[in-house]
This record gives structure tokens, C-alpha cells and sequence, in this order.
């Protein structure tokens, strides 16, 4: 993967190597989620640490995931539960679930953690009738960028007052910030980040980040009563 800035870069990997002690479980799916070896689909470490952290802030209990790919962020996230907690995650291609449960089973997360494979719209309306717990901390990064908004639609009714949502790539090398913008990666980002500002049930702010995947950003939002 090349950085598109070097500095930014040099400083992420700095960081990570302060913070993140060598880890062959994370590091296999990290390999495992780059098979292009081009762009870097998953979250980098610093922002697993970030999100690993929010978890334990959040005392989650119950976490769900959009977006599995190889398990990278889910085996972040699922680290930070307790012994009786338990982690969802939703992934639409088969190839990455079954990646992904390995990974899983190697980080001793087989079952702690549930990959559910399909379309992450049908599985959310499953869990709405099927009186799941509410979750207690969500974190969106399907690939298609347009469902980032209908599926918060679906996701707020499974939460609670005090739910932390984060949802990844708010910024797209900043052209969330162009009116004018046509790509529907970047349209339904804003889509996104437009609902979550003026939702009635949210709180929320964007962090804009710089790092090893360049220039992008996490959305955070707190569910209100
Ligand atoms: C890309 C990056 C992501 O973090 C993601 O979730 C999807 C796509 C990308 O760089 O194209
Ligand atoms: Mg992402």
C-alpha cells in the first residue's frame, strides 16, 4: 500500500509502534484483508486501538459490527468485552465471513463473536424481531457507502439511550466537503453524515484523521433519550 502522504504516514506507524505491541493474530488478518496489496479497506491499528478503547469506555456488553471483511476491527472491538459479553458481526461476502471466523476462532473470539453472512439490511430486520438485546456500541464500515444511511435507520431501534455509534471513512480525503460531488461512495457518505447531524435521537461530531490510509475520518454519535 502506498501512503499517499509520507509524513502522515511515518507518524502513524510511530505512533502504533508506541501503542501496539507486535500481535501475529492481528497481523495475519490485517495481511488477510489487503489482498490487492493497493488500498487498505480495513481500519489501521491506531484506529483499532481508538476503537478498542471506546468500546471499554462504553463498558459494552453487547457490540455490533457492520462490515467484517477479514475480522481485523471485529478482533479490536471483541477484545475490549467482558467474559459474558458478545459481538455481531454482519458481513455480505462468504469468502470474507469464513476468513473472518477463522480469524476469529485463532484470537480465541469463536464464541464470543457471531459473523452473520447475507445483505447487513436483511440480518438488522431479523434482529429487530427476533428481540435481541440492545446494543451498546455499533461500529458501521460496510463497503458500499450508499447503505451507510438506510442502515442507520435500521440501527437506532436497536440501540439505547447512551449507544455509542462510530461509523468509518466520514471524510473521503475530504471531498465529503464538496457540494458538488457525484461519486455515490462519497454521496452517500454525506448522505450519512447529514442524517447524523440532524437526527433527533443524536449526537454527533466527525474526527477527520491523517495516517497510513491518508486523509479520512470516524463519525461518532451518542443515542439520546
Ligand atoms: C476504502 C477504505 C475503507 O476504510 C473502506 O471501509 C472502504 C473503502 C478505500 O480506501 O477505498
Ligand atoms: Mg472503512
Amino acid at each position: 500500500m502506498k501512503p499517499k502522504n509520507q509524513h502522515w504516514a511515518t507518524v502513524d506507524t510511530y505512533i502504533s509502534n508506541l501503542f501496539n505491541p507486535q500481535d501475529d493474530i492481528l497481523d495475519a488478518a490485517m495481511r488477510d484483508s489487503m489482498p490487492s496489496g493497493t488500498s487498505m479497506h480495513n481500519i489501521s491499528p491506531n484506529q483499532g486501538k481508538l476503537l478498542h478503547m471506546l468500546t471499554l469506555l462504553c463498558k459494552a456488553k453487547n457490540i455490533l459490527e457492520i462490515g467484517t471483511f477479514a475480522g481485523y476491527s471485529t478482533i479490536w472491538l471483541a477484545r475490549a468485552l467482558p467474559d459474558d459479553g458478545h459481538m455481531i458481526t454482519l458481513e455480505y461476502n462468504p469468502a470474507h465471513a469464513a476468513l473472518a471466523r477463522e480469524h476469529l476462532a485463532r484470537a480465541g473470539l469463536g464464541t464470543r463473536v457471531t459473523v452473520h453472512e447475507g445483505d447487513a439490511r436483511d440480518t438488522l430486520a431479523q434482529l429487530r424481531n427476533g428481540q435481541t438485546d440492545p446494543f451498546d456500541m455499533v461500529f458501521i464500515d460496510i463497503d458500499n457507502k450508499q447503505l451507510y444511511l438506510p442502515l442507520l435507520e435500521q440501527i437506532v431501534p436497536l440501540t439505547h439511550p447512551g449507544t455509542l455509534i462510530v461509523a468509518d471513512n466520514a471524510i473521503r480525503d475530504g471531498r465529503v466537503a464538496n457540494p458538488n460531488e457525484t461519486d455515490g461512495s462519497v454521496t452517500g457518505v454525506q448522505a450519512f453524515n447529514a442524517a447524523l447531524a440532524a437526527h433527533p435521537r443524536l449526537m454527533a461530531t466527525i474526527v477527520q484523521m491523517v495516517g497510513i490510509k491518508g486523509w479520512d475520518g470516524i463519525a461518532l454519535a451518542i443515542v439520546q433519550e
